[in-house]
């Protein structure tokens, strides 16, 4: 089996390109800074330099990494970029990467895959969301809407590639431990409700993808309290999400 993951080099992204090795699958992951991959690395991994928000670039690291005419069974996009909203206090540049790298992103990480597989009428493709795109209200924050448009994309690819016998995963986690989380944090996580440890992710996503399931929302509580809160009107549910995040960060205003 082949195994290609966009943004796999750190965090869920490298555990699961580690997972896949492991079982004795082809591994092939990408990022904009391959040198972020520990010197550690199992020798046979594949690393590619790429940035999902430029079509040409992972369209080549995929087309590399196939060279030989390998199948593509599995493609993954871990690929995701996070900057702190509350009300609103984030820089132009800062949208601007969430926009190109989670909306634009995961566009061509489809049209890649897509292409990829199209001849085969075999693969599976996942991408990472984010528990936080469930809930649909007004003031979510720029981070939350663009995952909320990663579970609606792959929605539609969904439905436009199974009859061609490719499956379309969604993945919305919760708060996963990883070094990013650790770092977006200043180390603490303490205020991370229901935090799940990266080999528990792991399982949880390849399994999702070998089931070839539509959505899958983790940890059970996380998903359990999403939907509570999505019974809640709107206006309550804007003024409760946004005191959290305000609480989250510390953030008197
Ligand atoms: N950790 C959590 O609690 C959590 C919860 C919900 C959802 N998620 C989502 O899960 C995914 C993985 O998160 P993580 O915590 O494992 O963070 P991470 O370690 O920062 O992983 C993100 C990966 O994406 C790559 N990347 C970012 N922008 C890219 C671009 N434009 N082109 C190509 N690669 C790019 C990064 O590598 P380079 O720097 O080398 O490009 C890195 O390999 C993200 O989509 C995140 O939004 C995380």
């Amino acid at each position: 089996m082949n195994v290609f993951i966009a943004g796999g080099t750190s965090g869920m992204g490298y555990a699961l390109a580690l997972h896949y090795l492991k079982k004795g699958y082809d591994v092939g992951i990408c990022g904009r800074n391959p040198e972020k991959v520990p010197e550690n690395c199992p020798e046979n991994l594949n690393i590619f330099q790429a940035d999902v928000s430029e079509p040409a670039s992972i369209d080549t690291a995929v087309q590399f990494f196939l060279k030989g005419g390998k199948s593509l069974d599995i493609f993954i996009n871990c690929a995701g970029s996070y900057a702190e909203d509350v009300a609103g206090k984030i820089s132009y540049e800062e949208a601007e990467e969430m926009l190109q790298t989670n909306v634009l992103g995961t566009v061509n990480c489809f049209e890649t895959a897509r292409k990829a597989m199209r001849k085969q009428n075999k693969g599976s493709i996942a991408v990472i969301a984010s528990v936080s795109g469930i809930l649909e209200y007004e003031k979510s924050s720029l981070y939350t809407k663009t995952k909320r448009s990663v579970i609606q994309m792959a929605d539609a690819y969904r439905r436009a590639l199974k009859p061609f016998g490719i499956s379309v995963t969604a993945i919305a986690p919760g708060y996963v431990d990883t070094e990013k989380l650790r770092q977006l944090n200043n180390h603490d996580l303490g205020k991370k409700p229901f935090l799940t440890d990266v080999e528990t992710a792991v399982a949880i996503i390849s399994t999702a993808i070998e089931k070839q399931e539509k959505l899958v929302i983790f940890p059970v509580k996380m998903k359990w309290l999403m939907k509570s809160l999505s019974l809640l009107p709107s206006s309550l549910l804007n003024m409760i999400m946004f005191r959290k995040a305000r609480w989250m960060k510390d953030d008197p205003n």
